[in-house]
Order: structure tokens, then C-alpha cells, then sequence
């Protein structure tokens, strides 16, 4: 039976401070989208494969951390199970692919066990996975804050549709951090207000608020690529674009249907890694 691992969106995202043990206190507005991994966890020799042969097949998997910190939890041997990953969530994009992957397969092992895990106490063991795992094990759109670990269920934001572009560079997560804190954040983004307009089922609201604070912290060059992508959406009608993550992926929120259609088209003729999704 396969299960299905979706990819989150960051609708705001802001560093507030670096923590005694190194880690960032944030404080994110997260959202999931359709966009998803495919997962078959089925008997056999305890290893991980995918689609694509580059990922890793062992411990550096997240899928494979989450099922041993599984069956640590639960106090029994872990089985062997082979989980294979077919990936559509674009890897290194700041969408928290091989988080959703862990979360899946905590989800997964729950359920076939019969449930001996409450969601809260899933979402911990996934905080010893990742900082993403915990939203991921959550879902849907959730305020998140601490290193992450700490979520809020939040209203829905009314389905739209989702144009997403990578553009062709990647990003080291732990740089990034660094680089934001040796620089003065010039903009931060407005929580409160996304909040508020969550609880008004403001879609336009909450898109023309998104913002991330890493947009400012990336290298210039980079900085400016994003913002090309974001101009491109805009034009084409999104309500709202931002950059998920840590990046570089960058999205745009639409209204309708067929805007969403020509920001891909448009996106696609330069970039290579661009999708149409819908929000959860
Ligand atoms: O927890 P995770 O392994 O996903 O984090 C990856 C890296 O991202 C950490 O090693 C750290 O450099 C950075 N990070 C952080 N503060 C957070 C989450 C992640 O500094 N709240």
C-alpha cells in the first residue's frame, strides 16, 4: 500500500533569534500542498531506494531515521522494512521533501501498529528526526515557532492554486542560517497580520503578506533570481509570492485556475523545475 507525503510551503517565515544550542528560533506560518512523494514500506531487507539514485539509502535517509526512531519509541526490535521513495517534491527546494518523507513513515508505522502513538507524541518523535518532521507528522496550515517544533493549528487558507520554480542553484540550510545572523534583517514579515487574515479566510490578505526572511539573506545574485521568479508571478496574476525555506524554491498563490496556467507556461520556458499544485 503506498502513502502519500506531501510538500509544505512557507506563507511567512522569520528567524527571531539564535538559541544557546545553536538552533534559530522561528517563527513560521506553514502550509501544505498536493505536490507529494509517493512511499511503499513493505517487508524486506531495512533499506531505502528511490527514483532518483542519488539520494541516500541509509541512516542519512530521513525515511530511515524516522522508522528507527519509530521503533525506538516503542520499546520493540526494529523489522526489517524496505521503504521506497518515488520523489516528486523537488529535493533541496525548502519544501520540506525528506521531512514529509519522515513524517509518512511515522504516520504509516502508526497506523499499521494500531495507533500506539497520540499525534503529539508522533510529532515528538519526529522532532528527533527533523525540525520540519513534527509540521509534517501536523499538516495542513499551522503556526509554527520554537525550532519549529512547537505548532499551532491555524484556519485554512482557502484552497488556490500554487505555481512553484526552483531556479538552478542550492543552498546549504546551516549557511544560511549563519548568513542571517551576521546580517541586519531589513524586512520582517508580518505575522500578526497573515494570522488575522487566516481567521477572515482572507486569501488575498494572507498572500499580499507572505514574506521570508531569508529572500534578503541570500548571496546577491541569487537575492535577485528569486525575485525575478517572484515579478514573473506576480505579473501573471498571483495574489502573493514568496520563497519557501531556506530556498531556493519560490511560489506564488492564484485565485484562479487559468493565471496559474500561464505563470507555468511562462516560468517553464526558462526554468527547468517548475509545477502546478493546489494548497491542501
Ligand atoms: O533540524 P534540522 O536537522 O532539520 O536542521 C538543519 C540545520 O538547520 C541545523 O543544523 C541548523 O543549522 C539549522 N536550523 C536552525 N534552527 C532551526 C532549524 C534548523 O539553525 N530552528
Amino acid at each position: 500500500m503506498s502513502v502519500q507525503a506531501r510538500a509544505k510551503l512557507n506563507l511567512t517565515l522569520d528567524v527571531l533569534g539564535r538559541r544557546p544550542d545553536g538552533y534559530h528560533e522561528l517563527c513560521m506560518v506553514m502550509q501544505s500542498v498536493q505536490l507529494c512523494d509517493v512511499l511503499e514500506i513493505a517487508p524486506g531487507e531495512g533499506r531505502v531506494s528511490s527514483n532518483l539514485g542519488y539520494l541516500p539509502t541509509g541512516e542519512k535517509n530521513l525515511a530511515w531515521a524516522a522508522a528507527r526512531r519509530f521503533w525506538e519509541a516503542l520499546g520493540r526490535p526494529q523489522p526489517p522494512l524496505d521503504i521506497h521513495i518515488e520523489k516528486r517534491i523537488p529535493v533541496c527546494a525548502g519544501m520540506a521533501g525528506g521531512s514529509s518523507d519522515a513524517a509518512a513513515v511515522l504516520r504509516e508505522l502508526n497506523r499499521r501498529e494500531g495507533d500506539p502513538f497520540t499525534l503529539e507524541q508522533l510529532m515528538k518523535i519526529g522532532g528527533q528526526v527533523g525540525s520540519d518532521v513534527p509540521y509534517c507528522v501536523l499538516g495542513g496550515t499551522a503556526l509554527a515557532r520554537g525550532r519549529g517544533e512547537v505548532l499551532t493549528a491555524l484556519p485554512p487558507l482557502p484552497r488556490c492554486h500554487v505555481v512553484l520554480c526552483k531556479p538552478d542553484f542550492s543552498i546549504s540550510t546551516p549557511e544560511l542560517f549563519a548568513r542571517a545572523d551576521a546580517v541586519k534583517l531589513r524586512r520582517r514579515p508580518d505575522t500578526a497580520g497573515v494570522l488575522a487574515a487566516l481567521e477572515a479566510g482572507d486569501l488575498e490578505g494572507t498572500a499580499r503578506r507572505m514574506y521570508n526572511i531569508f529572500e534578503d539573506v541570500l548571496p546577491p545574485r541569487q537575492a535577485a533570481r528569486v525575485t525575478e521568479i517572484k515579478h514573473t508571478l506576480i505579473e501573471c496574476g498571483a495574489l502573493g509570492a514568496a520563497m519557501s525555506g531556506t530556498g531556493p524554491t519560490a511560489f506564488g498563490l492564484f485565485a484562479g485556475e487559468e493565471q496559474a496556467r500561464l505563470a507555468w507556461a511562462q516560468l517553464a520556458e526558462t526554468y527547468q523545475d517548475v509545477w502546478l499544485t493546489e494548497t491542501v
